[in-house]
């Protein structure tokens, strides 16, 4: 399984902290953020990894990271996004990396205090179709948010008001080959983004979406509040253990 970070967008919520760079290269404690989600692949052991960046930062990442070799690896692959255009655009953008195989995804702002090792297996012996990963969280209406049935999902709703449940969507997604074909039947949304809950929801729709949870503790890094405390979870207890 090959590994996507998708690391462009303008961080508008963290302004001005990224009026002049890109929210993935702002620390979270000890480490540029774009650190963590790439950690998140590797530890379930993937070595072939995409970034998907965009802006005009977009040359530092490669500055930044190289070929990996701070990370173990022999390779890194980068490519640019135009404009901005959602998470399910910038998605789109790895077709050709995944060469019709399997990918893990992970949104460049998303961090976990453990793996998803488990999940990972899990996913690798899922003939077909799609997994997300779910977090209990109090503050669900900042994310998607999904309902369960046993062992079924069974709606995701993107930021809804009034949460159905306390199940947070996080940013790391297991997808087949099949996602590009859904993005292209994309509408933009009311945000005018390619939602990536709308990718979700038509994988729900044919039954083919499964679910696990993340162990430990796992946050976003998107807004100052949660920069903030990324950075202090990361100091308190460590980040992307084995
Ligand atoms: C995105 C997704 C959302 C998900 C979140 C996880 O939201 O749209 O479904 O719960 O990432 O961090 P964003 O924060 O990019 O608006």
């Amino acid at each position: 399984m090959k590994g996507v970070v998708l690391a462009g967008g303008l961080g508008t919520r963290l302004h001005p902290l990224t009026k002049i760079t890109n929210k993935h290269l702002l620390p979270v404690y000890d480490r540029p953020m774009i650190y963590y989600p790439i950690q998140t692949l590797i530890n379930v052991g993937i070595r072939d990894i995409l970034i998907v960046t965009g802006g005009t930062s977009a040359g530092d990442f490669l500055r930044l990271l190289g070929n990996g070799k701070e990370f173990g690896l022999e390779h890194i692959n980068y490519t640019y996004q135009e404009g901005e255009g959602g998470i399910a655009a910038a998605l789109s953008l790895a077709e050709y990396f995944a060469d019709g195989g399997k990918i893990c995804v992970v949104l460049g702002d998303n961090l976990i205090e453990r793996n998803v090792k488990r999940a990972a297996e899990a996913y690798g012996r899922q003939e077909r179709g799609a997994k997300i990963l779910l977090k209990e969280t109090p503050e669900a209406h900042r994310f998607g948010v999904a309902t369960i049935e046993g062992d079924r999902v069974t709606s995701i709703e993107e930021k809804p008001a009034v949460p159905k449940s306390r199940y947070a969507v996080t940013g790391i997604y297991f997808y087949d080959s099949l996602v590009f074909d859904m993005i292209r039947t994309l509408r933009p949304s009311a945000r005018d983004e390619l939602e990536i809950t709308d990718v979700n929801n038509t994988y729900i729709a044919r039954g083919e979406m499964t679910y696990d949870f993340i162990d430990g503790w796992w946050t976003d890094a998107g807004t100052l509040e949660s920069l903030h405390r990324a950075s202090h979870l990361v100091q308190e207890t460590g980040a992307n253990k084995l």
